[in-house]
């Protein structure tokens, strides 16, 4: 039987998939390490909201989307030398930062609550020849998480929402980090990024923050983590 690939207007008139996961947009962003290329669920408001049945909520699919922080902090790790460095991204996405620290030398673990977010970060890794591992991991129960640990460099973009975030995220970042290791957080000032700020800047050694190519996204470098007491 003859196959033959179908022409792009045949394409256009296909049905999307009844799954909006498998209905999918590609692009690319060029980065100083060289072009990102990814893939993403065309219509994120499609999805289903996930559910946590043991804390009796459900998130909104914020993963599924290309947040500018997450292309700024994958911009900013790009194309410097992290050979070696042991890296990990919370609430990673689509994983960009974690394909550029990658492809830049880290070793990575990608992380989020959302498997399906880990699924796509996993295929955008693989579609740019970069290597990373993923692990589903919620702030609030990442005990897991820090015995992998600790981490050189820790990334994560836009996720300074929400005062549980806030208060979560508090709590655990100095638990994940080297004496000598830094987070990177990009972040396009959302209401609570203030208070976050802060806190942090009364227990931890410097915060310095620094602007990106998109006007309301800036990226806060965290050092000097405050010592971690037994009650966390
Ligand atoms: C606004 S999105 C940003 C995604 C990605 N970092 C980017 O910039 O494109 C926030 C991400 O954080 C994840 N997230 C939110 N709260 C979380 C939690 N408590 N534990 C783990 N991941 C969380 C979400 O699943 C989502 O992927």
């Amino acid at each position: 039987m003859e196959h033959r690939n179908p022409a792009p207007a045949e394409i256009a008139r296909q049905r999307p998939p009844d799954d909006p996961r498998l209905d999918l947009v590609a692009g690319s962003v060029d980065l100083p390490g060289g072009p990102i290329r990814y893939v993403h669920p065309r219509d994120a408001a499609a999805l289903l909201y996930e559910e946590d049945v043991a804390a009796d909520q459900s998130y909104p699919p914020y993963w599924a989307e290309v947040w500018p922080s997450g292309v700024e902090l994958a911009r900013a790790v790009s194309g410097q030398d992290w050979q070696g460095v042991p890296a990990l991204e919370l609430g990673c996405g689509l994983g960009l930062p974690s394909v550029a620290v990658a492809l830049a030398g880290a070793r990575v673990l990608a992380t989020d609550r959302s498997a399906d977010a880990l699924a796509f970060a996993a295929v955008n890794a693989e579609q740019n020849g970069a290597r990373i591992e993923t692990a589903v991991c919620s702030w609030d129960d990442a005990d897991a998480l820090v015995s992998r640990g600790p981490f050189r460099l820790v990334l994560a973009a836009d996720v300074l929402y929400g005062q549980r975030n806030i208060d979560e995220l508090t709590a655990l970042l100095p638990r994940l980090l080297t004496a000598d290791g830094v987070v990177w957080i990009a972040d396009p000032d959302r209401p609570l990024t203030g208070d976050f700020l802060a806190a942090t800047r009364a227990g931890w050694q410097s915060v310095e923050t620094t602007p990106t190519q998109v006007p309301e996204v800036h990226l806060h470098r965290l050092t000097g983590p405050p010592r971690v007491t037994a009650s966390g």
